[in-house]
């Protein structure tokens, strides 16, 4: 992208975002991706490139051998602990202390927790988060102390639930499980009512979270999309900016304040 064409995109989401008072931000991996924390369909660094998927994200392979999935998951917290909020994630905070707006609300496909530390106060995590543990089987929260591994290792065991004795898991959605409810119906209910929607960094591949921008697309919601390359959500974008989430939206929501303080 040009920086012509950077700043023609951005007077475009200007007036696009201008005014909007409700805001649902829906990210994926690529909002991380200027942290540090890989992505996962980008061909030349995406984490499945490295990991087969259905042997590090499924209920059978945890059933069939958890040692090393609870030693990538430990590895991935420990990545995510490492890294920082980006221009991105702070950006978005900024965005909800502007004149005008009553709420930037995230929901997110992300399980790292730079959204929180980059001073988002409300994040739905549809595919829950890497911070959050429970028992395999009576499902009890376990918020015991976690090693995380300084490098990377194949195997590590799960601590046993101090309740029932079963395993404790990662507190992540793994292929063909149920998003959870809550997250889910607050993310439905910020698709509703937002006045604009900003999709950041994700593929829009997955489902059922890529089809929660179609609830507002269904409603003539301005939809801006910041990904650097087309997904497969852009055809639903009012705009769709091919920028980075640490060079869009810092632009953006600098942008807006200054209108505001004119
Ligand atoms: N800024 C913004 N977007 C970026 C950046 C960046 N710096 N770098 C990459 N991207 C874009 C990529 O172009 C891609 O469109 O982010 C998107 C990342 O897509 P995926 O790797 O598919 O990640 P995501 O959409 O979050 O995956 C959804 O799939 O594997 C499951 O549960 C996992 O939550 C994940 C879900």
């Amino acid at each position: 992208m040009t920086s012509q064409q950077f700043d023609q995109d951005l007077i475009r989401a200007v007036e696009l975002a201008r005014g909007a008072r409700s805001v649902e931000v829906f990210t994926g991996a690529g909002m991380s991706a200027d942290s540090g924390l890989d992505t996962f369909r980008d061909a030349r660094t995406g984490l499945w490139s490295k990991v087969d998927p259905q042997a590090m994200a499924s209920i059978d392979a945890w059933a069939r051998d958890p040692e090393p999935m609870w030693a990538w998951y430990l590895w991935r917290a420990q990545l995510a602990l490492r890294a920082e909020p980006n221009a991105g994630h702070r950006a978005i905070a900024d965005w909800a202390t502007l004149p005008g707006v009553t709420e930037v609300h995230v929901t997110t496909q992300n399980i790292d927790n730079l959204h929180e530390r980059g001073g988002v106060g409300a994040v739905a995590h549809l595919h829950g988060s890497l911070f959050d543990y429970r028992c395999t089987i009576c499902s009890r929260p376990w918020r015991g102390r976690v090693e995380y591994p300084a490098e990377a290792v194949p195997r590590l065991s799960p601590p046993p639930c101090p309740l029932c004795g079963n395993l404790i898991r990662p507190g992540v959605v793994w292929f063909g499980e149920p998003l959870p409810q809550r997250q889910w119906q607050v993310a439905e209910e910020k698709m509703h009512s937002a006045d604009l929607v900003v999709i950041v960094g994700t593929s829009g591949v997955v489902y059922p979270a890529a089809s929660l921008p179609l609830l507002a697309h269904r409603r003539g919601t301005p939809i801006l999309e910041i990904s650097p390359t087309t997904t497969d959500l852009s055809g639903v974008a009012t705009l769709s900016w091919r920028a980075t989430a640490a060079t869009a939206l810092p632009a953006l929501v600098n942008a807006l304040g200054e209108r505001v303080s004119g």
